[in-house]
C-alpha cells in the first residue's frame, strides 16, 4: 500500500485506534474519510483535520451499510483504500445460563456482517483505482481467544480466515488485502479502565509502529503485526499456546 496520496474511507475512525490511524493517514497526505455513529465525534475530528470528511453510519444495519457505499461510491470515486476498523466487544458468561444471544447477534453483524458488506460494496470500486487496498482491523484474539469474550474472539478468527481466502482470490486483482492484528492498546474499547490500563500499549505508540510498518511495506503475509502481538501471532506454531491460553486467561478471568 502507498503511504500517501490516497483516498481512505476508515470505519470506526471517530475514537482509539480508527481516530488514531485517521489522523496519521491525514499528516501523510491521504484524503480521509471516517465513518461512525457520534456525529459530534465526526464533527470534532474533521474540524481538528481540514480536508478531512465524516460519515454517519450505524454498520451493524445492513440496510444503512447499503446506501452508504452508494453515497461513497458517489462522492468518492477515487476511493482507493478501505479500512474496515470499527468493532465492538461483548463479555460473555457462559456458565450463567443467561446469556444476552441479542447482544451476541448484534457482536457478529458489527464485526462479521458489516465487514463482509461493505467489502463486497465497495470492492469494484477500489479495483477501478490505482493502489487498491482493504485493510481489516482483526485482533491478537484471533490467535488465541479470550475465554470471557468467547463470540468477540471468535468474530476476529473469522476475519483472519476469510481474509486469507479473500487475498488468495484476489491475489492477481491488483488489491492488496492486509490483515492489521493490533495486541491489548490502551483505548475505551473495553471501558474507561482500558484506556488507563498499564498492561495496555499506549495508543499513540501503537499508531506509530502501524505507519512504521505500512511505511517500510513488510508486511509478510500481508499481516500487519506490531512486535507486542507477535508472541500470539506465533503460539501456535512455536508451542507455547497452551501455556499462553492459561496465562493469558488467568490475567484476565471473571472468576
Ligand atoms: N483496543 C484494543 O485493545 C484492541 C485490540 C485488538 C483489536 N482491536 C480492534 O480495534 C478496532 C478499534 O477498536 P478501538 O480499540 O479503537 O476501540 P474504540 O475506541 O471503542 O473504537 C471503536 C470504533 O468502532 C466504531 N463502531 C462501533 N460500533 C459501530 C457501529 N455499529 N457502527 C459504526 N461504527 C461503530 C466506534 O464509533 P462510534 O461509536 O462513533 O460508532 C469507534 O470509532 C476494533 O475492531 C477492535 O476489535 C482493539
Amino acid at each position: 500500500m502507498k503511504i500517501s496520496n490516497n483516498t481512505i474511507l476508515i470505519t470506526g475512525g471517530t475514537s482509539g485506534i480508527g481516530r488514531g490511524l485517521a489522523e496519521a493517514l491525514h499528516k501523510k497526505n491521504n484524503k480521509v474519510i471516517i465513518a461512525g455513529r457520534r456525529k459530534n465525534l465526526l464533527d470534532e475530528i474533521t474540524a481538528k483535520n481540514p480536508g478531512m470528511e465524516g460519515i454517519e453510519i450505524d454498520v451493524s444495519d445492513q440496510k444503512q451499510i447499503e446506501k452508504f457505499a452508494a453515497t461513497v461510491k458517489s462522492k468518492y470515486p477515487e476511493l482507493n483504500v478501505l479500512i474496515n476498523n470499527a468493532g465492538i466487544t461483548t463479555l460473555e458468561d457462559w456458565d450463567n445460563d443467561n446469556v444476552d444471544v441479542s447482544a451476541i447477534h448484534n457482536l457478529i453483524a458489527t464485526n462479521i456482517s458489516a465487514v463482509i458488506g461493505l467489502t463486497a460494496a465497495l470492492l469494484p470500486q477500489l479495483k477501478k483505482n490505482s493502489n487498491p487496498a482493504v485493510i481489516t482491523t482483526t485482533s491478537g484474539l484471533a490467535f488465541i481467544p479470550l475465554a470471557i469474550a468467547p463470540t468477540y474472539s471468535a468474530t476476529k478468527a473469522f476475519l483472519h480466515s476469510w481474509l486469507q481466502s479473500l487475498r488468495y482470490q484476489l491475489r492477481d486483482s491488483g488489491v492488496e488485502i492486509l490483515e492489521l492484528a493490533p495486541p491489548y492498546v490502551a483505548t475505551e474499547f473495553g471501558g474507561e479502565q482500558q484506556a488507563n490500563d498499564p498492561r495496555a500499549m499506549p495508543l499513540n505508540e501503537y499508531v506509530s509502529e502501524v505507519m512504521q510498518i505500512l511505511e517500510s511495506g513488510k508486511m509478510p503475509d500481508g499481516e500487519i503485526l506490531v512486535e507486542r502481538v507477535k508472541d500470539f501471532r506465533i503460539a501456535e506454531r512455536n508451542g507455547s499456546y497452551s501455556n499462553f491460553f492459561e496465562e493469558l486467561n488467568k490475567m484476565f478471568s471473571n472468576h
